[in-house]
C-alpha cells in the first residue's frame, strides 16, 4: 500500500493481483455485477470503528447512540445493533430505519429542531429512551402530545453552549447563532414552565456542538459548561440523572490529526466523569466515514487546454460534501499504477450541469483514461444519506462487503421506478 491508498483503512483493504480489494472481495467484481457508481461498505471497518470508541467509553459507562444521519442503510444500521449500539435519530423516518435494522426503541434518542407533532408521537407510542428537545416551544409541544396519549415523556433539554467548535461554518451548532438548542443563559425559565407541564419528567441535559471538530479543546469547553449547568439545576432541585455529549469526533480526511477514542474518553472522564450522570454520545461519522468509499468510472479524460477534466461517473448529485463543503476525499485508481509513474495534474469532476460538480482540483494522480475505475475515500458518512437523484439521476446504490462476499442493500433506484412515484392530474391531456 502507498501515499494513495493512505485514507484506506489498512485492517480491510488489500491488493489483489494489483488491484484494489475490501475484504478479499475485488472493487472491479463488485463493479462489473453492480455498475458503476455505489457505495462500498466494509462490515469488519464499521465493526472496528464502534468497538473502538465503545471500549474505550465503557470504563465511563458512557453509551454510544449511533447517528443514523452519517448512514442510515438498515443493512449497515443492524451490524451496529448486533454490537449493542443505541440511535440518535432526528426524524420518524431515522426512527423507522434504527428499529428495521433492529436497534431497539429504548436505546433511541430523539435529536432536531423541528419534530411534528406526528414524529413526537411516532417516537413517544415506540417508547424510545429519551426527547431531546432544542426550545421551550417544543417542550410545550411534547409535553401536549404526551398528554394525548396518556404518557409521561422522558426529555433532556439540549442546550446552546455558545462554544465555537472550530470547523466548518455549514456544520457548526454551539455557537448562539446557530438555531439548535436552548441558549444556555436562558434555563432560568425552566423551573416555571416545567411546573406547568405535567406530561414531562426532564431526565438530563444535551449538547452537541458541530461535526468534524478535530481538537479536544472544544468538547472539553462544552462538556464543562454542561457540568456546570447540571449542577445549577441540581441546586435548583431538578433531577438531572443524564448528560448526552453528543457527536462530532472528526476523522482525517488528509492528513488531519484526529481525536482518537482514548482521548475523547479522556476528555469526557475530565470534565463530567464526576457528575454521576448517565453519559451518552452520538457520533457518526467516525463510526462509517472510513468504513465506505464510492465507486465510479471514468468516462472522458478531456483535454481542456490548461487543465485535465477526468469526467467521471459519480456526480455531486451522488455525494454532495465536495460540492456543499469543499471537502476533500482521496481518489485511488483501482487498478494500482506502478511505483514509479509520473503522476499529472487532475480536475475530477462529474457529469452534472453545474461547476460545484467537482470532487478535485489539480489533484496529482496516476495517469487516468477512460475506463478506469477510482474510488473516492472516506465516503461512508453523509455519502448516500445526502445522495438525490438531480439531473434526473438513478438513485446510486450500496453495496455492503464482509469477509469475502458482497451483496447489494440498496439497489439503483432507475429512472423508470422513480417515474412510478410520480402522477399525471387528469387535467393534463397528452
Ligand atoms: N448528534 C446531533 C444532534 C447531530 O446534529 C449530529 C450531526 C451528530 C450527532 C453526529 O455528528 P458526527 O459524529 O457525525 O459528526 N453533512 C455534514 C455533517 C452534518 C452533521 C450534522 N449533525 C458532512 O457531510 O460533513
Amino acid at each position: 500500500m502507498t501515499d494513495l491508498t493512505r485514507r484506506l483503512p489498512a485492517s480491510c483493504w488489500s491488493v489483489l493481483d494489483g488491484e484494489l480489494a475490501l475484504e478479499g472481495v475485488k472493487v472491479s467484481e463488485v463493479a462489473a455485477a453492480v455498475g458503476t457508481p455505489f457505495y462500498l461498505y466494509s462490515t469488519q471497518r464499521v465493526r472496528e470503528n464502534y468497538r473502538g470508541l465503545a471500549e474505550a467509553l465503557a470504563p465511563l459507562g458512557v453509551s454510544v447512540h449511533y447517528a443514523m444521519k452519517a448512514c442510515a442503510n438498515v443493512a449497515v444500521v443492524s451490524i451496529l445493533a448486533a454490537e449493542g449500539a443505541g440511535a440518535d435519530i432526528v426524524s420518524g423516518g431515522e426512527l423507522t430505519r434504527a428499529l428495521a435494522g433492529g436497534i431497539p426503541a429504548a436505546r433511541v434518542v430523539f435529536s432536531g429542531v423541528g419534530k411534528t407533532d406526528a414524529e413526537i408521537a411516532q417516537a413517544l407510542k415506540a417508547g424510545i429512551h429519551q426527547i431531546n428537545a432544542e426550545s421551550y416551544e417544543e417542550l410545550w409541544r411534547i409535553d401536549r402530545i404526551a398528554g394525548e396519549l396518556g404518557l409521561v415523556a422522558d426529555v433532556a433539554l439540549r442546550v446552546n453552549p455558545d462554544v465555537d467548535a472550530d470547523t466548518h461554518a455549514k456544520i457548526t451548532t454551539g455557537k448562539r447563532d446557530n438555531k439548535f438548542g436552548v441558549d444556555a443563559d436562558r434555563l432560568g425559565r425552566l423551573d416555571n414552565e416545567l411546573k406547568a407541564m405535567g406530561n414531562i419528567r426532564l431526565v438530563g441535559l444535551a449538547v452537541h456542538i458541530g461535526s468534524q471538530i478535530l481538537a479536544t479543546k472544544p468538547f472539553a469547553e462544552a462538556y464543562r459548561r454542561m457540568a456546570g449547568l447540571v449542577r445549577g439545576l441540581r441546586e435548583r432541585g431538578h433531577t438531572i440523572e443524564r448528560l448526552d455529549l453528543g457527536g462530532g469526533f472528526g476523522i482525517p480526511y488528509q492528513n488531519e490529526l484526529a481525536p482518537t477514542p482514548s482521548e475523547i474518553a479522556a476528555t469526557i472522564r475530565e470534565t463530567v466523569g464526576d457528575l454521576g450522570c448517565a453519559l451518552a454520545v452520538e457520533p457518526g461519522r467516525s463510526i462509517v466515514a472510513d468504513a465506505g468509499v464510492l465507486v465510479t468510472r471514468v468516462e472522458f479524460v478531456k483535454d481542456g487546454g490548461e487543465i485535465r477534466f477526468a469526467v467521471v461517473d459519480a456526480g455531486m448529485n451522488d455525494l454532495m460534501r465536495p460540492a456543499m463543503y469543499d471537502s476533500h476525499h482521496d481518489i485511488v485508481p483501482v487498478k494500482l499504477p506502478e511505483s514509479d509513474i509520473e503522476y499529472l495534474a487532475y480536475d475530477v469532476v462529474g457529469p452534472i450541469c453545474e461547476s460545484s460538480d467537482t470532487f478535485a482540483k489539480r489533484r496529482a494522480l496516476p495517469p487516468l483514461s477512460a475506463g478506469d475505475l477510482v474510488v473516492l475515500a472516506t465516503a461512508g458518512a453523509y455519502g448516500a444519506t445526502m445522495a438525490g437523484t438531480y439531473n434526473a439521476r438513478a438513485l446510486v446504490p450500496e453495496v455492503l462487503v464482509d469477509a469475502g462476499r458482497f451483496a447489494v442493500v440498496r439497489r439503483r433506484v432507475s429512472l423508470e421506478e422513480q417515474l412510478g412515484w410520480e402522477a399525471m392530474p387528469a387535467w393534463v391531456t397528452r
